[in-house]
């Protein structure tokens, strides 16, 4: 099974709201970086959720002197595994019971733990910081792999991430979008806008059927979804969260389904053009 794949029946495990900002914890955590001597392996999911580009399998830090500090990273069972642990939004913790120990990811600080993985496997935690009602479902998926098996995933995602690239620049059809965008539309948004567009007006959600956003000018409706609501926090911006594949879609579905009817289509590049 996918990784994602398996990332998201976990996290459909929690109630909705808690689904998004599970899915929204990825990104949160993707400055977390491990070290090994000179290798350094990463958590994956984050930098899968934050959508990086697996073709450049290196990551470059800054230092004072201005040369940047190239790190191969790779996964190594049976190794020591140095972590440094940061977040660039808020204060997490980031915990994974069977690695042993539980550190605060703190913006502008950083952590260090370290940790020994014996079996493949997929290791589990979640955040572990006590913060508000919204931040209680912040699942953590770590997934050790031998080095064999880890190559061949990255070859995998090398594939993955070339078809992505060469999808993005490519003109879709009206069939092609609506089918792409019902699917993204069922993963993401279903869970507050409801299967037929309907919302949940009684909790806060409001219809896409008949939308003023989504069946008034397209630039507003690129804006909402993108950079999320300025005035409701439950509509997260999912800019860093979906490609611009996904995004293009979705919009279009959203334009055309639940007889919205506008006829309008979102190709990847215009996603591209708004970022
Ligand atoms: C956690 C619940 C939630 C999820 C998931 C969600 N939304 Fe929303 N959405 C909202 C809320 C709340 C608003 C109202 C925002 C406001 O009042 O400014 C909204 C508003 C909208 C609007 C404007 C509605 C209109 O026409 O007036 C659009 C378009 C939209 N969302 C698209 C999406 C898309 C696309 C997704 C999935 C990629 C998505 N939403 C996922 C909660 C959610």
């Amino acid at each position: 099974m996918g990784m994602i794949q398996e990332f998201k029946e976990f996290a459909m495990k929690g109630n909705v709201v808690d689904l998004a900002v599970g899915v929204i914890m990825g990104a949160a955590f993707a400055p977390i970086v491990s070290t090994l001597v000179d290798n350094i392996i990463m958590p994956p999911i984050g930098y899968l959720m934050a959508g990086v580009d697996f073709s450049n399998l290196a990551v470059t830090l800054p230092t004072p002197e201005g040369d940047g500090v190239a790190i191969k990273y790779g996964v190594f069972l049976n190794a020591l595994i140095k972590f440094l642990i940061t977040a660039d939004d808020v204060i997490h913790s980031w915990w994974v019971p069977a690695l042993g120990w539980k550190r605060d990811a703190i913006p502008g600080f950083i952590n260090e733990a370290w940790t020994e993985v014996m079996e493949p496997g997929v290791y589990r935690g979640q955040c572990a910081e006590l913060c508000g009602k919204d931040h209680g479902f912040m699942p953590i998926v770590l997934v050790a792999k031998t080095e064999e098996d880890y190559q061949a995933w990255v070859e995998e995602q090398k594939g993955a991430a070339a078809a992505e690239a060469a999808s993005a620049t490519r003109t879709w059809t009206m069939d092609e979008l609506m089918a792409k965008g019902e699917s993204v539309y069922q993963a993401n948004c279903l869970a507050c806008h409801q299967a037929g567009g309907e919302g949940l007006p009684a909790a806060g959600f409001p219809a896409l059927k008949g939308g003023k956003i989504a069946t008034g000018p397209v630039a507003g409706h690129l804006d909402i979804v993108l950079n999320g609501s300025k005035q409701n926090p439950a509509m997260a911006a999912f800019g860093q969260q979906l490609s611009d594949v996904d995004l293009a879609a979705v919009i279009t579905y959203e334009r055309n389904a639940f007889g919205n009817d506008t006829g309008d289509m979102v190709q990847p590049a215009d996603i591209a053009a708004a970022r």
